[in-house]
């Protein structure tokens, strides 16, 4: 089987950092085989969920809505990377969850990383919680970064880490993902 990870970036500033960290995750994935895509909360917005609405998936029309839905409906794992706002994670990437149902959720794999003014894992125990809750596999391996780990180019994306131990990070953090994916694969095989 072809793993499939879906990666949604928190954050809709323009040079988002945290976008660069799931750009990073998502080309190391790649590196390894795995299907992998980014979900740009800015370039493709979702609109404020309607609780009606998700109740009727069929009266559905946001293009965004439908195709976000589809890609994870079809995703074995996802990276959720976020911001750290206010001690926790950002409210796009909470609203992006939410336009996602339990059954979408559970029995896949869920890599955390968020990255702040200052390096904070408290908006990836926050995300650990919620991930839990909807049934899914939070790996154990997670990634919390500031600006003073990280070397930029103008087009933002990650040119060099300051941190030794960040790359090293980064590959335990793909390894487990794709690990954890195949476990939910078999557990969600085995279920139907
Ligand atoms: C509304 C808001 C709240 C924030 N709260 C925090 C915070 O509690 N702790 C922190 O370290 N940084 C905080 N920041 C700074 C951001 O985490 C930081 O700018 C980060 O780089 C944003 O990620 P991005 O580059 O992906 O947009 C906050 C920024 C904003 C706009």
């Amino acid at each position: 089987m072809t793993i499939k990870i879906l990666g949604i970036i928190g954050s809709v500033r323009p040079l988002s950092r945290t976008g660069a960290m799931v750009r990073l995750v998502n080309w190391n994935l790649k590196e390894r085989g795995v299907e992998s895509s980014t979900w740009s909360l800015r370039e493709r917005p979702l609109p404020i969920m309607d609780p009606d609405l998700r109740a009727h998936p069929e009266r559905i029309t946001d293009p965004n809505v439908r195709e976000f839905m589809a890609q994870a409906a079809l995703a074995d794992g996802f990276v959720l990377g976020t911001p750290v706002f206010h001690w926790s994670f950002s409210g796009v990437l909470k609203n992006a969850i939410d336009h996602l149902s339990s059954e979408v959720l559970s029995q896949k794999a869920f890599g955390l990383l968020s990255h702040g003014g200052r390096q904070s894992t408290q908006p990836l125990a926050d995300l650990a919680n919620v991930v839990e809750g909807c049934g899914g596999i939070v790996i154990p391996t997670r990634i919390a970064t500031d600006d003073s780990h990280l070397d930029l180019d103008a087009e933002g994306r990650v040119t060099g880490m300051r941190d030794r131990d960040l790359a090293d990070r980064i590959d335990r953090f793909c390894g487990d993902l794709i690990r954890f994916a195949a476990i939910g694969y078999a557990l969600r095989l085995d279920a139907a």
